[in-house]
This record gives structure tokens, sequence and C-alpha cells, in this order.
């Protein structure tokens, strides 16, 4: 059915969400955000960020990022320009010595095994797949590999994934490399299982993208110097060395979105002052417990997701049965305010897709809900 062709359905305003930002990133932003980056138009936009209003503002970041993240001794905050996509181009290029092996549980895993792929001064890399929707294991550590690395949470499918180091016997623990972007500030985690912990800052920072953020551990540190002193030719917009050089300055090395920084550092104290990353955990999934309980107290609707244990508490997924129609219920939705709450472009699933960021108020979530039998209820009556 068409767009033009669909009756529009108004929803009662005492059932809509106070916020219909439902999205997997870029994801709601509070407006207490945005009154940040009003007060700092007349202050610190606009200036140089070699300067020291925007050097104190990197700071705030470095430092509240230390402290969310309970950062063990030794371990740096490093940032750059470019996204977590940057950040894979720059682990292939100063991280991974000769050959990394992955978990590829969806379209953001897939495409950092791509990266590394793709460089032809590495191995081929070790590939542990699944379909998407589970989480695969990432069984034995093949012989020759010095990085491994998976997604803390597969944005694409909402699968989340243990962060423990994997068992090696031999002589060098590979490095763990983790992509946290869409679970770093949402899920607990303990970084100390991690040598590169990595994410943007367009998810639980409710920021805009842009920027990539890596807690580097003394053995991640040790492998970008080490590398740095091979001759393997590193541009430097992703030379690593000269982020983590750059990074203890409280400087980017080239210009960042300093409206992005404003914004990062009033999330990172928004989730300190309410108690840090165990309150963010705890809002979480008291959200994703309201989503996957109504998803399966519905005849038509079930979590994408089979595994409990694997079902994602930031992004969750939910499957609809095929005779609802999810991009149906999704237009209607956006036609009321309730925005983003479609599955990753190339999953192809009659599927709806709500981001459970900690700016996302879990009684939102329930008016979400409460919504959506609305509007299915509606569409079936014709
Ligand atoms: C898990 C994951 N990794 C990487 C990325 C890419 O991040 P960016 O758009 O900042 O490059 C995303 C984006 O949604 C993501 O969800």
């Amino acid at each position: 059915m068409s767009t033009a062709s669909r009756p529009r359905l108004t929803l009662p305003a005492d059932l809509l969400p106070a916020d219909g930002r439902f999205g997997s990133g870029p994801s709601k932003v509070r407006p207490e955000q945005v009154d940040a980056l009003l007060r700092a138009g007349r202050t610190v936009l606009g200036t140089s960020h070699r300067q020291a209003p925007v050097r104190d503002l990197v700071r705030r970041v470095r430092e509240g990022l230390t402290r969310l993240f309970s950062l063990p001794p030794g371990y740096e905050v490093v940032l750059g320009n470019g996204g977590s996509t940057a950040f894979w181009d720059v682990a292939t290029l100063c991280l991974v010595r000769e050959r990394s092996q992955h978990l590829v549980l969806g379209e953001f895993s897939a495409k950092f095994a791509q990266a590394v792929a793709a460089a032809p001064f590495l191995a081929e890399p070790v590939l542990v797949g699944a379909e998407p929707g589970t989480l695969p294991r990432l069984g034995d550590v093949a012989a020759g590999v010095d990085v491994v690395a998976w997604p803390h949470n597969e944005t694409s499918t909402g699968v989340v994934a243990p962060v423990v180091r994997p068992a090696t016997t031999g002589a060098e623990a590979p490095l763990v490399l983790v992509d946290g972007t869409s679970a770093a500030g949402g899920v607990l985690v303990d970084v100390a299982q991690t040598d590169a912990y990595y994410f943007a800052p367009q998810k639980s920072f409710a920021a805009d993208g842009g920027l990539w953020i890596a807690l580097l551990s003394p053995a991640a540190l040790a492998r970008v110097a080490e590398l740095r002193a091979t001759s393997r030719w590193v541009p430097a917009s992703l030379d690593l060395a000269i982020a983590v050089e750059n990074s203890a300055k409280d400087q980017t090395y080239n210009t960042p979105a300093v409206a992005t920084l404003v914004m990062l550092a009033d999330q990172v104290d928004w989730l300190l002052a309410r108690g840090g990353l165990s309150w963010a955990a705890a809002r979480t999934a008291e959200s994703a417990a309201v989503v996957y309980d109504w998803a399966l107290a519905r005849a038509w609707a079930a979590p994408f997701v089979a595994e409990e244990a694997a079902r994602s508490p930031v992004v969750a997924t939910v499957d609809l049965d095929p005779a609802v129609d999810a991009v149906a219920v999704q237009d209607v939705l956006r036609d009321n305010g309730i925005v983003d709450v479609f599955p990753y472009r190339s999953l192809g699933r009659n599927q709806l897709r709500i981001g459970l960021f900690p700016a996302v108020d879990p009684r939102d979530v329930r008016a979400l809900t409460a919504c959506v039998d609305h509007v299915v209820e509606a569409l079936r009556e014709g």
C-alpha cells in the first residue's frame, strides 16, 4: 500500500510519549543539552580548539569518561575525528600487527572485519559468524591472531555480547577490541576486559556523531608504539600515536565539532550525577523489560533475538507478524511525532527497532508500546 493511499490516523494525545525520539543513533538529545549548547554559544563555540575553553571541555569529557567507566590504572581516554567507522581504519593500521579474529553478528561487526580484510599488509582475518539475531561464540583464538574483536552491542540486530577476555594459552594474549558504539554509557562493562573499548557519541551520549573515543589499555598503547616503529605507512589523520599525543594535551589532531563535545560533556555529567553507569544500565534494563515483556504478551509480536541473555537493553528489536505491516505502523507513528523505530535497512525484516538509550524515559517507552497497540488495532479494523 502506498503512503498516499494509507488512511491517516491521529493517536489520542494522552497515549503519546512526552518525547517521540526512539532512534538507534543518532538518538534523543535531551533539551538540557541544547540549553548547554546555547550557553556555550556565547563562550566556547566559535573559539580555537587549541586554547583553554575547548581544551577544558575536552578535559571535562576525558575526566568524566574516566570516572564513568572506572578506568583501570594506565588506561587512556583517546579521541579523534571520524566516528567509529574511522576508528576501524585506525585500529586496522595501528593495532592489528598481523592477523585479527572477529565475531561477525551483523552489519557493524562485518564492516570492521571488511576493513581489516582489505588491508594489503595484514593476513586474512579469522571470521566467526552467525545468523543475524543470534550471538556467535568466539571459540578458540586461532594461531597467529594478535587482535580479537567484537561489538558489545550489534546495533543492526539488537544483540548484546558479553565483554570477557578469551582464555588463551601461549606466549602473548591478543588485544581485545570491543566496539561499544551503541552499548557504551548504557550497558555495564568492565573495561579491564578490553584493550580498546571504543565508541562514538551519538547513542547513549546523546550528542552528534563525528568523533571516536577509545579507552586504551597499556597493552594497546604499547602496540601503538610498537607498530609506529615499523615501516608501515599510516596517514596522519588515522595515526593512533598522533591521537594519543594530542589527547594527552586535551585536544584532537585536527579541528573537532565543538558542539558535539559540548553535548557529550553535558551527557557524561548528567549520567555521573545520577549514579553513573550502574544507574544508566538499570534505566535501560527497565526500558528493555517494558518492550520485551510487551512483545511477548502480543500474539502478533515477538523479540527478534531468541536467546534471552543476548537481547539488547539499548536497541530492542521486535518482529511483527506478517499480517501487521511494520512500515504502515512506522508511518502512522511518524505522523504522530514518534520517529525512527525502523529496522536496520539491510536486515529486511518486518520489524520495529527501538533505541532505549539512557536519555529515553522508560515512561515514554511504555507510552510507545501503548501507541503501537493502538495503531495495530486501528490498521486491522481498516
Ligand atoms: C555498533 C556500531 N559500530 C559502529 C558504528 C559506526 O559509527 P559511526 O557512524 O560513528 O562511524 C555504528 C553506527 O551506528 C554502530 O552502531
